[in-house]
């Protein structure tokens, strides 16, 4: 049992494996947040409780001992007083906005009722609170999925409009916590394409610190989790908060330091041009968050997201299943290819390991570049005679799977698709609309647009062998606006678009369950909890480059396990970056995710091509540290020369670290990690050293990092049970 009821002290426990999250019911009826932390015992937690009002807080009418502004609130309302970031906004037909919640029943579920239409963790006990507006017939329910083996708390919310008349939702958030401390570094991510997952760090300041993505997707530019880091906590040490919404759309977090000094983090749907109306009986299903208390510092925080996501996230069917190495067409080819140029790809990972073939962007309709084609599932016979057959027969005498590339949300306006439903794509009438990258984003909102999507993607993986999907999406989404929406329902425009996306998904990767699917959005412009419940796999940045994706790669790794990361090795001068680095370096990097290549196999020298196979040869000797093991972070170049990471298998028998050194500096500092997570008392044999040191001598006195000559050089130590 991981949730508890004290029926006398009025206190719900929800207990994970060393945390609890506490809330009772305060006499005013409300929720009241009591504690969340490592676990304590079943105490009545009241006395932890905020003091009463000071002298010129509001105060309830019928209880002057009740001031919101100074409860730590579990379901925070607006219009009543407390005056800090509310949970949810709601506005009834007459204008009226205020909103006071009080408990009304609870029930405990072993079996996990999921949102309807939405991606969520599976499985886990389940709470559901239920709460009613003092004065509207509003009913908001509180689900919170608590897993005894886990540190990790699933939320999300239903707003539901028992009335005769529709009301509107102008905020619909998924969860808020109260946290009686002020102490912490709010942790961020920031980016843009081709530079995802940089993080930002500084001490909380009063008012609100606030990240979100108003793109349609959660963006390059940030990603849908905030940490809080209490009292300097680092990578290995302190206590850490952290919050991940399990979403794929436009989104809102906030951390608000209060007068007070609680701070309050809350988050979910979107914060701007969001708006709802609930029609009578109508519910609105929030998306879920994901909370992480740790007492080991980040990297423990990691420990906690990559288990649950692993456990009960990611599709079962794929989630222990070994990964492809793959070589994808896209940087070797771009557009231009023919069959025969295919095959010569094709021919030149034969024999090294490589196990699939994908053919990316440009096999379709007149896509002979970015200008035409999308939306024109249908074979480009000109540069593909005989069709994807030719090639799929082709790469699979070789010995290997095949993989194809969908853009399905998006249209070009020179296309067959737009010419024969100009309708299908976003526009708002009166405003000619922007293109990015030359195309247009169909609307998801709309069920015809979703059906005709679903059946002409459907009919491609129907009609040909096809082992694996590549699912992009590259460009946002900016003219939130449906033709097929009534004026009082355009702001729903972004959630519905989010919706909708998932809507497709189930129908498309359910509808092919023998099918693996990665996701992509122009690199990583879509790489969430919320893709991951349907991709097991996703491309993590289009920037290929090693030490960028040491930065790239690290940032990733704060949430989501190595697994999910899709990282290739390329060929140099990067193209994005124009930077040089050793191949070895290159694989290496990409070896902490699901691996690949993505350069043209045909046009490499025989000593690379050699190099390839060796490079397989090692990934399939640690795959299973990247897909079940446990991820250490060391040191990174965001704050230094050196780049160390290490994997260590559940049962401690196997580790393996890999490093990077940026630049050769001469008479630098001797730079020596210290590898965690190992059995103290197990004797490993380092390959690399020779050696066999026990647990505790590695873990303490360290390994001393060397590298090869030249700039970017890295090394790999392997470490195995004598
Ligand atoms: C953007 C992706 O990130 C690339 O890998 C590639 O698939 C291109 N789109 C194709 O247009």
């Amino acid at each position: 049992m991981a949730i508890f009821f004290d029926a006398q002290n009025k206190i719900f426990y929800l207990e994970g494996k060393n945390t609890t999250y506490a809330f009772g019911i305060h006499a005013c009826g409300c929720l009241q947040h009591l504690y969340y932390g490592k676990k304590v015992g079943r105490d009545d937690l009241h006395y932890i409780a905020a003091d009463g009002p000071s002298a010129f807080t509001l105060r309830s009418p019928e209880d002057k001992k009740t001031s919101y502004q100074h409860i730590w609130a579990e379901a925070p309302a607006y219009g009543r007083g407390d005056f800090r970031e509310p949970m949810y906004a709601i506005r009834d037909e007459k204008g009226d906005r205020l909103s006071e919640l009080v408990y009304v029943r609870h029930e405990i579920l072993s079996e996990k009722p999921m949102p309807a239409g939405l991606p969520a963790l599976r499985e886990g006990e389940t709470l559901v609170v239920e709460l009613a507006d003092k004065v509207h017939p509003f009913t908001v329910r509180l689900y919170y999925t608590v897993y005894d083996d886990l540190d990790a708390i699933a939320r999300r919310v239903e707003y539901i409009n028992n009335g005769e008349s529709a009301m509107f939702l102008d905020r619909a958030f998924s969860f808020s916590v109260d946290l009686p401390r002020s102490d912490f570094d709010v942790i961020t991510p920031y980016g843009a394409w081709a530079k995802e997952f940089q993080l930002d760090r500084t001490p909380i300041r009063h008012g609100v610190t606030e990240i979100g993505s108003k793109y349609g997707a959660t963006s390059a530019t940030t990603n849908p989790f905030l940490i809080l880091a209490a009292d300097g906590a680092d990578e290995h040490r302190g206590e850490v908060y952290g919050f991940n919404l399990i979403f794929s759309g436009s989104f809102a977090m906030k951390a608000e330091l209060s007068m007070m000094g609680t701070v309050r983090v809350l988050g979910g749907a979107p914060d701007f041009d969001f708006t709802w109306k609930l029609e009578k009986g109508e519910c609105f299903p929030s998306p879920e968050v994901v909370m992480v208390y740790s007492d080991e510092g980040l990297n423990g925080m990691s420990h906690q997201f990559h288990d649950t996501y692993r456990r009960h996230l990611i599709n079962p069917h794929y989630v222990h299943a070994k990964r492809p190495v793959l070589i994808n067409s896209w940087e070797g080819a771009y557009f231009n290819f023919d069959n025969e140029r295919l095959m010569r790809m094709i021919d030149g990972v034969k024999g090294t390991g490589v196990d699939m073939f994908v053919l990316d962007d440009g096999w379709f309709g007149a896509r002979n570049g970015d200008k035409a084609g999308l939306g024109d599932w249908v074979v480009n016979e000109e540069k593909l005679k005989g069709g994807l057959k030719t090639v799929i027969d082709y790469t699979h005498a070789a010995g290997m799977k095949f993989g194809l590339w969908f853009e399905p949300e998006m249209v070009n306006p020179d296309s067959d698709l737009y010419r024969a439903h100009p309708d299908y794509a976003i526009h708002c009438p009166g405003h000619d609309p922007m293109l990015g990258r030359n195309q247009l984003v169909l609307d998801l909102t709309r069920a015809d647009v979703r059906d005709y999507i679903v059946e002409a993607v459907s009919k491609v993986l129907r009609e040909n062998e096809i082992d694996y999907v590549k699912w992009d999406f590259n460009r946002s989404v900016a003219e939130n606006y449906s033709s097929h929406l009534p004026a009082d329902r355009q702001m729903e425009f972004q959630y519905r678009f989010a919706l909708g996306f998932f809507d497709l998904c189930e129908r498309l990767v359910n509808g092919f369950p023998h099918i693996f699917f990665e996701g992509c959005s122009s690199g990583g412009a879509r790489f969430d909890a919320g893709l991951m419940y349907y991709f097991p796999q996703i491309w993590t940045s289009d920037d290929t480059d090693a030490y960028m994706r040491t930065l790239i790669q690290y940032g990733a790794s704060m949430i989501y396990p190595l697994s999910v990361h899709s990282c290739h090795v390329s060929a140099c001068p990067n193209h994005q970056a124009k930077h040089t680095t050793p191949f070895a370096t290159r694989a290496d990097i990409a070896h902490l995710g699901a691996t690949g290549y993505e350069l043209d196999p045909a046009v490499i020298s025989e000593e690379e091509r050699a190099q390839i196979a060796e490079q397989v040869a090692a990934y399939h000797e640690m795959e299973d540290l990247v897909l079940e093991g446990d991820l250490y972070r060391l040191s990174s170049t965001a704050n230094s020369n050196f780049f160390a990471e290490e994997l260590v298998s559940k049962d401690k028998t196997k580790a393996l670290l890999t490093a990077m050194r940026a630049i050769p500096i001469v008479n630098d500092e001797i730079r020596t990690v210290y590898p965690k997570g190992l059995d103290e008392n197990m004797v490993y044999h380092i390959r690399e050293l020779n050696i066999d040191l026990h647990g505790s001598t590695i873990m303490n006195a360290g390994l001393k990092l060397r590298f090869p000559n030249g700039d970017y050089a890295s090394a790999v130590w392997h470490m195995e049970k004598v």
